[in-house]
This record gives structure tokens, sequence and C-alpha cells, in this order.
């Protein structure tokens, strides 16, 4: 008798661990508006034409309920969000207490929802009184930061899961003191040196007090993982350049506040070749030029390093994907961003990296910077005409994920195409979509 055909493939959900936290994430000078104590508030009136100016940003100070409540509706256990020192620190010592209410006020809310929050201490602006001292080059910053952080902390750690305490510090330094995109925009040799070390010794500090304080609050940073790849795998120079950079732009943090970390957290962007140039130097080989497929920003869609990084990553320590995101007007790439780059988070799993939580980047459009308004990495687009919330298809595409806790079948079929086969499913899935929604 002929064998009965085994099946092949089978049709089940990739399913997650238990308990995985699901969400997406925001910075408060990004979301806010009206941060007008911060250093960089300061330098886009001196530097910034009016359209990329911060401004109301998303009015989120104001608008939280409403977002929290589409974070709920959307089915996110967590939510990453950060707290403004500018707001709560104005003057050198001088703590608002009506915005210490207000984060009290913004964590309850997100709280009584039973979400999961993670709490960022830093992300990327400066109170203006301290950048005035220096900022970071500044060395008592790390004292300053810790001093924020002893007084502000005990007032909301009773809704607070999980602490950030530095956002990328090497992406900071990268934008401030080598390209000189971002305040202070200096050149010093010395400065990075010292930015580096004292967000280092700031993170040693704020982690001692928040670790003794809360022991069952994990407390980490996150950290931009960049995956690099030699062009030509045979070039011995382009290998050693993937070394020097692997080493510089995602280990040395680490190294530096070595054993002060409860959990790794990783934002994953970037996906680099080296290329062998005419120089005696290899040179980054520009994805676009290699038509590769690419963000609005320029930046390659690569799922596979996530994958990458993970493993290059892993030790002892739980991972969260603290962030990680696609700048694109077109929701269709952000659908199949989601399932691709999650689908690759499944098989690290699958690998034995114990990863704990995806964060998407980001919840809503929002201000990206210098480069102000236009870069849409929201699940939910924000129409900032009149501050109004729309919810994109991959909001619910995402949902459908955090339903499934796992990636199902029907989502499945978007992996292993060529883009213009995957525009057919989007296609098919945005009518689903459609009819599942009236
Ligand atoms: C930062 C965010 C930023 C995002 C996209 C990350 O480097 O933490 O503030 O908006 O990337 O550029």
């Amino acid at each position: 008798m002929p064998k009965e055909p085994k099946e092949k493939h089978d049709h089940k959900t990739l399913k997650f661990p238990e308990g995985f936290l699901w969400g997406a994430a925001t910075s408060s000078y990004q979301v806010e508006g009206n941060n007008v104590n911060a250093d960089w508030w300061d330098w886009e009136q001196k530097h910034q034409p009016p359209h990329l100016r911060s401004g109301l940003a998303c009015n989120q100070y104001n608008l939280y309920e409403k977002d929290f409540d589409l974070i709920k509706q959307l089915n996110h256990n967590a939510h990453r969000l950060s707290i403004e020192w500018s707001r709560i620190e104005p003057r050198d010592g001088e703590f608002d207490i009506s915005e210490i209410e207000h984060y009290i006020k913004v964590l309850k809310y997100l709280k009584s929802l039973n979400i999961k929050v993670m709490l960022t201490l830093w992300h990327f602006t400066l109170p203006k009184w301290l950048s005035d001292k220096g900022g970071w080059e500044n060395l008592r910053s790390p004292f300053y930061f810790e001093r924020f952080v002893k007084r502000v902390i005990p007032e909301i750690a009773e809704y607070v899961d999980m602490f950030i305490t530095i956002n990328e510090p090497e992406v900071y330094v990268y934008e401030a003191y080598i390209a000189k995109e971002w305040p202070p925009q200096k050149t010093s040799f010395w400065g990075k040196i010292k930015v580096n070390l004292n967000l280092a010794s700031a993170h040693k500090k704020a982690y001692k007090f928040l670790h003794q304080s809360y022991p069952s609050k994990p407390v980490g940073i996150a950290n931009n993982i960049q995956s690099f790849e030699p062009y030509h795998k045979h070039s011995l120079i382009e290998q050693l350049a993937v070394i020097l950079y692997d080493v510089g732009a995602n280990h040395l943090f680490y190294l530096l506040t070595r054993g002060t970390h409860d959990f790794l957290g990783i934002n994953y962007y970037f996906h680099v070749r080296f290329k062998d140039g005419k120089g005696a130097l290899p040179e980054i080989a520009e994805a676009s030029s290699q038509s590769r497929d690419i963000s609005d920003l320029g930046w390659e869609v690569y799922p596979e390093g996530i994958f990458d990084v993970l493993t290059d990553l892993s030790d002892h320590l739980p991972i969260y994907i603290t962030e990680c995101g696609i700048a694109s007007t077109n929701d269709d790439r952000r659908n199949r961003f989601l399932i691709t780059y999650l689908h690759e988070v499944y098989r690290a799993i699958q690998a034995g990296i114990n990863v704990k939580g995806f964060f998407y980047w980001s919840l809503l459009d929002n201000y990206e910077w210098h480069r102000g308004f236009d870069p849409r990495f929201g699940l939910i687009e924000v129409d900032y005409t009149n501050q109004e919330r729309i919810l994109r298809s991959s909001a619910l595409v995402y949902t459908d994920i955090i339903q499934h806790n796992g990636i199902p079948h029907s989502l499945l079929r978007f992996i292993g195409h060529t883009i213009q086969a995957s525009e057919v499913l989007e296609k098919r899935l945005k009518e689903e979509l459609k009819k599942e929604r009236n």
C-alpha cells in the first residue's frame, strides 16, 4: 500500500514564549510637544527652519489618555516611554512638583489599563541648564543624572515595571560629536571620550540606586545594535572592519558598564556591508546603490540582521528588543516588515536566545529629530493639522500577531516572497482586514 504522503509544512502559528511582552515605544521629546526647557528646543529655534522644529509634536503631553486607550484597543500588553528631565528639573537643582505629578498621572493611567511599563530615563535631550555647563562632557554630569533619578523615581516607581537608564549612547555620540547633526554639534576627540565615559558612569550610578531600591524591577539600557557584514566574504580587510565596528559600536558600552545590566535592550535598525574601497580603509556599501530594499530614510530592510545581532550579543541575560521599526509612507511595507522581522526573532528564540519582548518603533508618527516630521514610523498615523490619530493596517497586523502570541499561518505567506509577489499578497491582506473591520 502506498504510504500516506507526509505533510511537509505544518500550518500552525509560530508561537512566542508565554508572557512575551508586545508593545511599541516612544520618547518624550518626540511626542509630547512644547519641551521648552530642553537643549534641543533651544537648538531648534536657533538652527532649524520652522518646519523642522518639534513644536507641539504629537501633543501627547495632553493627549496621553487617548493614545494609551489606543494601545489597549490594539491589545499591546507593554509600552516603552520616557520622562523628560528638562520638564522635571527646569533649573539646576530645582524640581517642578507639578511635572512630577503629571508623570504620576501618565504612568498611573497606563497601569490602570494593565499595561507593563518600560520607562526610559534619558532619551537624547538634556535640560538647557546642563547643556550650558557642557552637557555630558561635564565631569559632574553623572552626578546630576543620579540626583535627578534619586529625586524623581521614588515618586513614580510603583507605576513602572522596568527601567532603561540611557537610550543609545553611541548614537548620541555619533550624531552630536561626529556627524554634528544634533546639539551640541561639536567635534572634539576628548569630548567624545568624556561623553562616553560620563554616560557609562551615569548608567552605573542609576543602576546601583534602582537595582538596590527596587530589586524586582529589572534595569538596563537600550543600545543601538547594528548588523555588520563584509561585502566580499573573502576579503580579510572587510572582515577586519566588521570586527572593529562590531566591538566599537555594539560591544564597547556594554564592556564599560559590565555587571550593571539585568537585561540587554536592543534597538535594531541597521545592516551595514563594508566594501574594500579605493582608499586604505573599507567603506560602507550604500544599500540604495545596490538596489537593496530600503526604507524612506534609505536604511536597508534586512530582517536576517536581527537574527544576527541577537546571536552575536546573547549571553546569560534576557533580551528585550526595545526598538525596531521602519520609516515608510507605504504601510504595506510596514506589514511585511513586522512579519519578516518577527519571523527572525522567532527563529532566534528557537535557536535558544532568551528574547522576552518586542517594542515596535514607534507607536505613532512623531518628531524624528533633525529630520522633522516627514519620516513616518508609526503604527498609528498622526495628522499634524488637527492631531487626529488614524490606525494603520500595520497596527492591526501587529494586533493579530499579539492575539496569537505569535505569527499566525495566514501571515506567514509573506515570508520568502519577492517584493512584487508580496505586494499582491498585501493587497489581499488589506482586503481581508477591511472585511474584518466592517
Ligand atoms: C532612537 C529614536 C529614533 C529612532 C528612529 C532610535 O535611534 O532611539 O529616538 O526616532 O531610532 O531614528
